[in-house]
């Protein structure tokens, strides 16, 4: 079993459209998938319509009254289980720094998970707090959608030397470029740029409006269109990351 979380300390870069994307095709080849919507505007969740059936659900998860196997639901796609978010994910960030020993007892909710899951994807919340902390503690991966901007490559050096500070293991970290768009040559530039490192996969995800599309469809692309562009980077972006990390 691993666990991925795909984060961003920057909002909008694309962490949900990855999320239920890779969950998804983990899901379709054959990997027993939980996605763990841990940001409380539950835009996972949204995408495959799905609510917390427990009211204040991702509270009591943090405070860890339940666990992610009782409240997990199954989607409409085989293999495919949610745990959905709702408002009180927002206190997660002071419910991570005031429970004693949060740090293990995440690594341990996921530890759990891992009896019945081949593959847990978190999708987190933007920022830097006391959660993400744990949440790069306790998960096997944090893959990082990135735009090729100025903005959101400072804000992934930001995260680069958090680790560094705090002694996380960079080898866990792994980026992809997401929302480019081949009119801008600064993204071009950017990518130029940063290929060179092994930090990024070689795979990357083009602004499309068939991923904008999703928020109508309430699927993954690569569930309702599997055979467009945005299907196939997808794919590319997800056989590089199974083949580091599960
Ligand atoms: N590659 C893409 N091309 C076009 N639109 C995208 C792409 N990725 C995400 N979007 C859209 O951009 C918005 C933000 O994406 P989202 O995945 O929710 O970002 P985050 O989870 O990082 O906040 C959403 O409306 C989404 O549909
Ligand atoms: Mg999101």
């Amino acid at each position: 079993m691993a666990s991925w979380a795909i984060y961003h300390q920057k909002g909008g870069v694309g962490k949900t459209a990855a999320s239920v994307n890779l969950a998804y095709l983990a899901a379709s080849n054959g990997y027993k998938t939980l996605l763990w919507d841990t940001d409380s505007q539950a835009a996972s969740s949204f995408y495959f319509e799905q609510q917390a059936h427990t009211k204040q659900q991702s509270k009591k998860l943090f405070l860890q009254d339940i666990s992610l196997l009782d409240v997990a639901e199954e989607t409409a796609f085989e293999n495919l289980w949610l745990v959905a978010a709702d408002k009180s994910a927002s206190e997660a960030d002071v419910l991570a720094y005031e429970i004693k020993n949060f740090k293990r007892k995440l690594g341990q909710t996921l530890k759990l998970a891992a009896k019945e899951f081949d593959l847990v994807i978190i999708d987190c919340a933007p920022g830097l707090s006391y959660l993400h902390d744990a949440i790069f503690d306790a998960a096997d991966a944090i893959i990082l959608p990135t735009i090729p901007t100025t903005l959101s490559i400072h804000a992934l050096e930001q995260v680069q030397a958090h680790f560094a500070a705090k002694g996380l293991p960079a080898e866990k970290m792994k980026c992809f470029f997401s929302m480019v768009d081949h009119r801008k040559n600064l993204h071009h530039e950017t990518m130029q740029q940063y290929y060179k490192q092994k930090l990024f996969c070689k795979s990357y995800i083009p602004y499309l409006s068939d991923i904008e599309k999703m928020g109508i469809q309430r699927q993954p692309v690569t569930a309702y269109a599997p055979n467009s562009y945005a299907s196939q980077c997808y794919t590319d972006v997800w056989k590089e990351l199974k083949k580091q990390f599960l």
